[in-house]
């Protein structure tokens, strides 16, 4: 089992889930990082693709990508932080990408390349960056489009680096995707979340909430996210 089927699975196999980003681990022991993340009980892993070009930064690109299929069996959310996302999106399905987000700035016209992930089979995400409105009246180009979206992703920091501070403007737009897009729609967040703000983003909404520095930078993995799941549990006090 693979792509859109192998990420609905997981999701719905309990959750609300912390996907680790891939952005500021050991690089050079990549392996060894992704059995500690799956000794910590994560289930999907967080591929923060970047071009130099889309974003002012450049990180890892295909063959990481291929080589962490080889060694694991969890879920492989892409982060395609690129300019042209539609030349590069098939070649990540071929090498065994669970779910591909590409980023709403990134492209004119969404509708063509979220049909084309959903017919390869694997889920299909669209990015926001925080200052990219989303408008989600009746009729509106943004609601066609996030109907044919199996995730949208909600950018908390403008995309690009990791250790940035957490924006709010996130949790308006979590909050209105929650109550005004479709039922099925998984709703995830990127960008400084941590053990302050993560508890806003489950309240907002959010089922998918990635981590980087909050993980990379505690020596121990599962004592990282054992804290940041407690810390969205109900009775820890909303910050925002
Ligand atoms: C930012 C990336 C994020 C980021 C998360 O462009 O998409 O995944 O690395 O890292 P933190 O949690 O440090 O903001
Ligand atoms: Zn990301």
């Amino acid at each position: 089992m693979r792509g859109k089927q192998r990420f609905e699975e997981a999701c719905r196999s309990g959750g609300p889930w912390i996907l680790p980003s891939l952005l500021m681990c050991d690089f050079a022991n990549l392996e060894r990082e992704v059995r500690r993340l799956e000794e910590a009980g994560i289930q999907i892993l967080h591929l923060d693709v970047m071009d130099g070009h889309f974003v002012p930064n450049l990180s890892y690109g295909l063959p990481i990508v291929a080589s962490l299929r080889k060694v694991t069996d969890l879920v492989l959310d892409v982060h395609l932080m690129i300019s042209d996302p539609q030349h590069y999106a098939p070649q990540f399905v071929d090498i065994g990408t669970d779910c591909i987000t590409f980023h709403r700035e990134a492209v004119d016209d969404p509708r063509p390349l979220l049909r084309q992930l959903k017919e390869l089979g694997v889920a299909a995400g669209l990015a926001f960056n925080p200052k990219t409105a989303i408008d989600m009246t009746e009729g509106s180009v943004d609601r066609e489009t996030v109907e044919l979206c199996d995730l949208v992703l909600v950018m908390s920091v403008e995309a690009g680096f990791g250790g940035q501070a957490f924006d709010p403007i996130a949790l308006t737009k979590l909050a209105m995707l929650r109550s005004q897009g479709p039922k099925s729609l998984w709703l995830e967040v990127d960008g400084g979340v941590n053990r302050t703000t993560i508890g806003a983003c489950r309240n907002a909404g959010a089922d998918l909430l990635v981590v980087g520095s909050a993980i990379f930078k505690q020596p121990d993995y599962g004592e990282a996210i054992g804290q940041l799941t407690t810390a969205m549990e109900p009775s820890h006090k909303d910050l925002f």
